[in-house]
């Protein structure tokens, strides 16, 4: 089978083609906005017009003709409403057109599922960090995940970001300031863990005062040691109660060498082999839902095409895996 899987939940467009074994394609176009936050109309817009196109590149690159696709997947959410719509309208469209079956995936859920795949785990503990999404998960016995901790506030990668921007970087991505980090000495800043949930917001207040007579290089560096410790610690707790053999990091954030390093070492230390998904993935990509739904389809999930709506504030307990 044949799955075409569609992402529209945030800045980027994808467009994914996925058959029984092999990713045949995974296209995408992100709407990169300067010194700002995501406009969701803007990012909807943008997301709209570059659809056609993209869904050309990807099933040109995946070398197949449209009548060979099975499935069509969305991203049903959680994520900004106006550009879930667009994904929305165009899985339809495809789907009415090829007279295919749709299926609509949760976003955080196909994060997990293709790390999984990627790093060939059948039963880990996941960290999901992304703009939107800090969260601690593993899945229960009723097939459903089931969220640990999460944080309280804001997302560790949103954390991130709006640090950027008071930095005044074009664009505030968690790569550059990676970079930025690295070699800074340390400036002491709040630390917020309660139990496996997490807060950020103090420590993002803090950190953008002390921009002021502290170097950029030791606030991105004390910036990421402070947060990247408390998911660490968090996730540690989780690890030691779950006794999980399998820790796996996914989502945006998920592409920082640093907390990769830093759950590596604990995970060792209790035992549980650490794994991430090549960074194509921990991007929001239409390939992650094009696997997802053909997973969740091979399990027998179905949607009328009635049903095929966006769900802004879909959990990630709230799907039978
Ligand atoms: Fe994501």
């Amino acid at each position: 089978m044949i799955a075409l899987g569609i992402e529209s939940t945030a800045h980027t467009l994808g467009i994914g083609i996925f058959d029984d074994e092999r990713m045949l394609s995974n296209e995408k176009k992100m709407y990169v906005p300067k010194f700002t936050g995501i406009h969701p109309r803007k990012a909807a817009e943008q997301h709209a017009n570059e659809f056609g196109g993209l869904l050309k590149a990807a099933i040109g690159k995946a070398g197949i003709k449209p009548s060979e696709i099975d499935l069509v997947g969305f991203a049903q959410g959680p994520g900004l409403g106006a550009c879930l719509k667009v994904g929305v309208v165009g899985a339809k469209s495809l789907a009415l057109l090829l007279e295919k079956p749709i299926l609509g995936v949760n976003h955080c859920i196909a994060h997990i599922e293709i790390s999984k795949l990627y790093t060939k785990t059948t039963d880990p503990l996941v960290v999901y960090v992304s703009g939107g999404n800090t969260q601690i998960i593993i899945k229960g016995k009723d097939r459903r995940y089931r969220v640990l901790g999460e944080t309280l506030d804001i997302g560790l990668g949103n954390l991130i970001d709006v640090f950027g921007r008071d930095m005044g970087l074009e664009r505030a991505h968690g790569g550059v300031i990676e970079k930025m980090a690295l070699g800074g000495k340390y400036v002491e800043l709040p630390y917020v863990v309660k139990g496996m949930d997490l807060s950020f917001t103090g420590l993002q207040t803090e950190a953008r005062k002390k921009l002021n007579g502290h170097s950029q290089q030791d606030m991105c560096y004390s910036l990421q040691e402070t947060a990247f410790s408390m998911m660490t610690e968090a996730t540690e707790r989780a690890l030691a109660l779950t006794r999980k053999r399998e820790l796996i990091l996914c989502g945006g954030v998920a592409q920082n060498k640093r907390l990769q390093e830093m759950l590596a070492l604990m995970g060792a230390e209790h035992g549980a082999r650490f794994g991430v998904a090549p960074n194509e993935f921990n991007a929001d990509n239409g390939g992650m839902i094009a696997y997802t739904a053909l997973y969740l389809y091979k399990l027998g999930h179905r949607m009328k095409m009635s049903e095929a709506k966006a769900i802004q504030k879909f959990r990630t307990d709230q799907v039978e895996v």
